[in-house]
């Protein structure tokens, strides 16, 4: 756990460059459809911030909203303040703040918040049963809490198979699997999960995320975001040649090759009043 912290500490300013681009789709698609039930909501929550794109969305959008965005990464707590301080001025910056926490050990009291909100975290908490009740605890009755994430799928990236072949190659062992829980296995499992955490009208559905990655992009994002701690430790030469046939191999194919399609799931469900 410390251990994926410590990574999205790390790689903090390339999720800005090249990760929050590709899921931004999703997380104004999540915005489109919360969009009914903040209808009187003062209070929202933002699990798992990041760089505080879904958060900053928010603010933008409801004039009458103030958001606290937790992320147990001080690294991507201070991005997101960043940014914060980019994009709004006066009042408006005083509507989002970040806390560093993790989303099963929230530090605020019961029924604090009239809506919350998640993009792209609850397939990397450790337990996810355990966030969904402290989701639901510090909800208001009433309150929803909406997610978008990841759906488990065999469906492969070519890019994502080449980068493996190239490791492979070269007997670079990848990275193991750091902790958590794991992508959504199904939309039924994404409704379920949520009543067995208390929720009531729950609804999921799901959709896809499509991002075409120019051979440049797709690079950068590798070495500077998802695969950067493997690189930082390759040497310089080794480093050098992976790129190089990476790059070569990458550039033989073609736009629909390097369009990712992975599906992912929305969900939501509802505190009950009772
Ligand atoms: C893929 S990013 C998504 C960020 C943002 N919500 C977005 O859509 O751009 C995942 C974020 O979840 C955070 N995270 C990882 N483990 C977490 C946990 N146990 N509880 C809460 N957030 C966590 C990471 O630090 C990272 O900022």
């Amino acid at each position: 756990m410390t251990d994926q912290i410590e990574r999205f500490d790390r790689f903090a300013a390339g999720y800005a460059q090249w990760w929050a681009p590709v899921l931004a789709p999703a997380v104004t698609e999540l915005l489109d459809a919360a969009e009914p039930a903040m209808d009187g909501a003062e209070r929202l929550l933002d699990i798992g911030t990041g760089t505080a794109q879904l958060a900053l969305g928010a603010v933008a959008r409801w004039p009458d909203v103030s958001i606290v965005g937790v992320d147990p990464s001080p690294g991507m707590a201070g991005v997101a303040d960043a940014e914060a301080d980019r994009l709004l001025t006066g009042v408006d910056r005083r509507r989002f703040r970040s806390v560093v926490a993790f989303a099963d050990s929230l530090p605020f009291a019961d029924g604090e918040f009239d809506g919350a909100l998640s993009s792209f975290v609850f397939q990397l908490v450790p337990n996810r049963a355990r966030a969904l009740r402290e989701a639901r605890r510090v909800l208001k009755p009433g309150g929803i809490l909406s997610y978008v994430t990841w759906l488990d799928d065999e469906r492969v990236f070519t890019p994502d198979a080449i980068f493996d072949e190239v490791l492979d190659d070269l007997d670079i062992e990848p990275r193991g699997a750091d902790g958590r829980s794991g992508d959504i296995p199904s939309v039924e499992r994404a409704a379920g999960e949520l009543r067995r955490a208390g929720f009531s009208n729950v609804s999921a559905r799901d959709s896809v995320l499509e991002h075409h990655f120019p051979v440049d992009h797709y690079l950068a994002f590798l070495t500077e975001f998802d695969e950067e701690t493997l690189f930082a430790e390759l040497e310089p030469d080794v480093r050098e040649r992976v790129v190089t046939t990476l790059r070569e191999r990458l550039g033989a194919l073609s736009p629909d090759q390097m369009t990712m399609r992975f599906p992912i799931v929305f969900a939501s469900g509802r505190r009950s009043r009772a």
